[in-house]
């Protein structure tokens, strides 16, 4: 491998792949359990979430619809302005739908705290949340995830959708970045 390689710039691993899809079997296990004989649409929140619906998604051996949010958290300002506001709609009527938020990190609560809100005000028959991953000590807004795949640590993790500057979203693993990065 070069050095240019992507994951040279992880200093500590978190989550290897295979943990990650081990996780998401089981989590997916559980949602087909609990959705038996409903419907279910499964949200995305662009554009982090995009790994973690598509492996849980084809986890399960169900039907499903899926649709994706876009929404710009905070403008370019930082997380503690409060400002969510809504860049890319769904395009399906969540009216009387079972709706599954699929997102890969519960940071603030900020984020999905409104967008739950916001989507449940449309009528929809349940709505629930899964995240692979949710920082307790950083939660500043109520939040309560059915699904979550590992509570960690507050700290930067990237890899798996999660970005830093929007690069290393494609890392298979989930990990801490080294200081040069950051320098
Ligand atoms: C991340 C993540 C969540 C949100 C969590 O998205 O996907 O949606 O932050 O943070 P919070 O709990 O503090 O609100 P981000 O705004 O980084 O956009 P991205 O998905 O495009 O990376």
């Amino acid at each position: 491998m070069d050095s240019s390689h992507v994951e040279h710039d992880l200093v500590n691993i978190l989550f290897t792949e295979a943990q990650i899809q081990e996780r998401l079997g089981q989590m997916a296990e559980a949602i087909t359990a609990d959705y038996e004989g409903k419907d279910l649409l499964m949200v995305g929140v662009l554009r982090g979430a995009v790994m973690v619906m598509a492996d849980l998604s084809r986890a399960m051996p169900r039907h499903l619809d899926m649709d994706w949010m876009a929404i710009s958290s905070y403008g370019s300002g930082t997380k503690s302005s409060g400002v969510v506001r809504i860049l890319k709609d769904l395009d399906t009527d969540i009216t009387g739908r079972n709706v599954l938020v699929v997102d890969e990190i519960i940071d603030t609560g900020l984020t999905l705290s409104w967008l739950v809100n916001s989507l449940g005000s449309r009528g929809p028959a349940s709505i629930e949340i899964a995240t692979l991953l949710r920082k307790p000590e950083a939660m500043a807004m109520p939040v309560e995830p059915k699904y979550v795949g590992w509570d960690i640590p507050n700290e930067f993790v990237v890899g798996y959708g999660l970005d830093y500057r929007e690069e290393y979203r494609n890392l298979r693993d989930i990990g801490t970045l080294a200081p040069h990065v950051y320098s």
